[in-house]
């Protein structure tokens, strides 16, 4: 038996989706950081998504994802009352959540979904939360309302200045750094080169950032290492052993290498789908 969906809400159209799924196993034991491997169909390959949210009392757990190729355009085509054919997790370690005082938690993209949930974490705590998030523009941010629902403050930012301050996210963790120094963290989830720039802004002020890595994983437990990165010299499976780490470890350059490397194929087998689909 799969794992029913009970809720689907197109976030934005034909991009990016957000499903409530029935799998009150996974919902007992999910926290922050914490990610799911899905398989669509009984011949194609996992995905991992991150648990933007878990509801144990429910049994509910919510992933959000943006429809890149095959495989999420898949998950794409299911709709509520449909049941996807594995959701196997909670994978990975959880964030390292710690009273600490005033943490930064940045998300750009798909990831201000992930980041909400170690953001909400922090703020169980007792945490003071700011949540910095940008998007290319303001249709396309993700998770508002919900941030605002709990963080204690939350900065936003859109490249063409269609909402909140005109630029890059790194500007107003710039800004805020330069300011205030209290500070004791920085979490930062989003694309690679997003991450790696607010790393490079923490380095500045000497203040500690958490990244969560995204590399390609296929077991998600540790038994392929096709998530390999390395980090402070040293070889880590990003599955197991992330897929949070200190972005100022990080080997950033051999992450996006590694990504980029099945692009020709996976442009092939998104391709082929989408020639199905037209075809009937
Ligand atoms: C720990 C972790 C958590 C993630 N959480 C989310 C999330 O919450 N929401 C979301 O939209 N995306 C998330 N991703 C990325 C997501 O897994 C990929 O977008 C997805 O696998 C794309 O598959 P596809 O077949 O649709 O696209 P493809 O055309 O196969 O690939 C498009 C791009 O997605 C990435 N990718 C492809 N296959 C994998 C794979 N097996 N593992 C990891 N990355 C892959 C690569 O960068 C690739 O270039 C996460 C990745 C990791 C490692
Ligand atoms: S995905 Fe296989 S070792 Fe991490």
């Amino acid at each position: 038996m799969g794992t029913p969906i009970l809720e689907k809400i197109s976030l934005i159209p034909g991009k990016t989706s957000k499903m409530v799924l029935d799998a009150p196993e996974i919902a007992a034991k999910a926290k922050p950081g914490h990610f799911v491997m899905l398989r669509m169909d009984a011949a194609g390959e996992r995905i991992p998504l991150t648990i933007a949210d878990a509801d144990p009392e429910k049994g509910q757990i919510t992933i959000v994802y943006l429809v890149l190729g095959k495989s999420t355009a898949l998950l794409e085509a299911l709709n509520q009352g449909d049941e996807i054919l594995d959701v196997c997790g909670p994978l990975g370690r959880p964030t390292k959540i710690e009273k600490t005082g005033t943490v930064i938690c940045v998300g750009g993209g798909t990831g201000i979904a992930a980041m909400h949930h170690i953001a909400k974490g922090h703020s169980r705590i007792g945490n003071h939360v700011v949540g910095l998030i940008g998007a290319r523009s303001k249709d396309l941010l993700l998770f508002e309302d919900e941030l605002r629902s709990f963080a204690n403050e939350l900065l936003i930012s859109t490249d063409d200045g269609s909402y909140g301050e005109k630029g890059l996210v790194t500007k107003l963790l710039k800004d805020r750094l330069e300011k205030d120094k209290n500070v004791t963290e920085v979490v930062a989830v989003g694309p690679v080169p997003m991450m790696e720039a607010v790393t490079a802004v923490c380095k500045e002020f000497n203040t500690p950032v958490t990244v969560s890595l995204n590399p390609i994983m296929v077991d998600g437990i540790g038994m392929c290492g096709a998530c390999r990165v390395s980090v402070d010299g040293k070889t880590k499976f990003a599955c197991v052993d992330g897929p949070e780490f200190d972005g100022h470890k990080v080997d950033f350059a051999e992450l996006r290498r590694r990504l980029g490397a099945f692009k020709k194929q996976e442009k092939t087998s998104y391709d082929k789908y989408l020639e199905g689909v037209s075809h009937g």
